[in-house]
């Protein structure tokens, strides 16, 4: 019900400013580490679970507020205790769930609260409530996989950018930046998991007439390495050199197979067929990524000639 809505981000209101109270100068330190100043900390709102903390616990019983599920947690220890604490909001800048990551090494390296009826990992965007603005005035929102990268890049400037919650990006967060912006700049780790992950997105993105650019890091992972090892400049730069969709699928595709020999031609060729299907809606995108195909192959190919593809055609 909606008053329970309000109780809801009231405990997550007073839950936040408790574990901000409570950064220590060991989670500060990682933070500075991490190249954050004093003013980027308080504006980030980070906070710290404190060893046996029963904060969570507290503040419900504060609330008078019994079904501890219902606001994302369970009964007994307080699962962040220990970790960092990164604050996320709702579009309109309200808390609505933590993620809590560990100072350092360890596994699982990041935590999230349960998902509630207020919290949806799969139509959450972090830092959508600051980004939404920007993402219209500029035109194009940037998408990243990473608490940490979405926060590299407002700290270059770039504050049209928002991170899925390292879960796949759905249909769902493509309705909400489409109410904003028509253009996507995707900028996922260059990891086999993040390539991955663009692939998917991608489709999702085209199937709802997006104009998709792909960043690829060269040697580094993520946006927020590129920010620490050479620079805000350096990051703008890497944006500004991203890619079409259809220029980076079968770039992204060739490195998973073996190009000198056949038959991984044919399961590459195989496999950008079901691309140029979604590609050919724009006969520019289309001839873009036909061209890139010739160029990767340093031949002229034909579709039609491709074993695999003939195979799905015939059963
Ligand atoms: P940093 O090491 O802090 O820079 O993390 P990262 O963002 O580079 O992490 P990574 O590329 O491994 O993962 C991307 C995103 O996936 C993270 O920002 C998290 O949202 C999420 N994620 C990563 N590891 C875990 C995990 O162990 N559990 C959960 N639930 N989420 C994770
Ligand atoms: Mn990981
Ligand atoms: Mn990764
Ligand atoms: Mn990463
Ligand atoms: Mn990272």
């Amino acid at each position: 019900s909606s008053s329970f809505h309000t109780l809801y981000l009231k405990f997550y209101t007073l839950l936040n400013e408790e574990y901000k109270k409570n950064l220590t100068d060991v989670a500060i330190s990682y933070l500075k580490n991490r190249g954050f100043s004093e003013s980027e900390i308080e504006k980030y709102e980070f906070g710290f679970s404190p060893i046996d903390s029963d904060l969570p616990f507290k503040i419900a019983r504060e609330l008078n507020i019994n079904s501890l599920r219902k606001l994302g947690f369970l009964h007994g220890k307080d699962p962040f205790s220990g970790r960092l604490i990164i604050p996320i909001k709702d579009e309109y800048g309200r808390v609505i769930a933590f993620g809590g990551r560990v100072l350092g090494e360890g596994q699982p390296k990041y935590i999230n609260s349960y998902e509630t009826d207020f919290f949806k990992k799969s139509s959450t965007l972090f830092l959508l409530d600051v980004a939404k603005d920007k993402i219209k005035s500029a035109d194009f929102a940037i998408i990243c996989e990473g608490y940490f990268d979405a926060i590299a890049f407002h700290r270059a400037g770039l504050t049209n950018s928002v991170a899925t919650l390292g879960t796949a990006f759905t249909k769902y967060h493509a309705r909400k930046i489409r109410k904003l912006t028509q253009n996507v700049v995707l900028s996922f780790d260059t990891d086999s998991a993040g390539i991955k992950a663009a692939l998917l997105s991608l489709k999702i993105l085209l199937s709802q007439n997006f104009n998709v650019m792909v960043v690829m890091y060269e040697g580094e992972k993520d946006p927020d390495e590129i920010l620490k090892l050479k620079g805000s400049s350096e990051l703008v730069d890497v944006v500004k050199s991203a890619i079409p969709a259809e220029v980076f699928v079968p770039k992204a595709l060739s490195k998973k197979y073996d190009l000198k020999n056949s038959n991984a031609i044919n399961m590459y060729l195989g496999e950008l067929k079901q691309w140029d299907e979604v590609f050919k809606l724009v006969p520019k995108r289309q001839e873009n990524f036909r061209n890139t195909i010739k160029e990767i192959l340093g031949y002229d190919f034909d579709f039609s000639k491709s074993l695999s593809y003939k195979i799905r055609e015939a059963t």
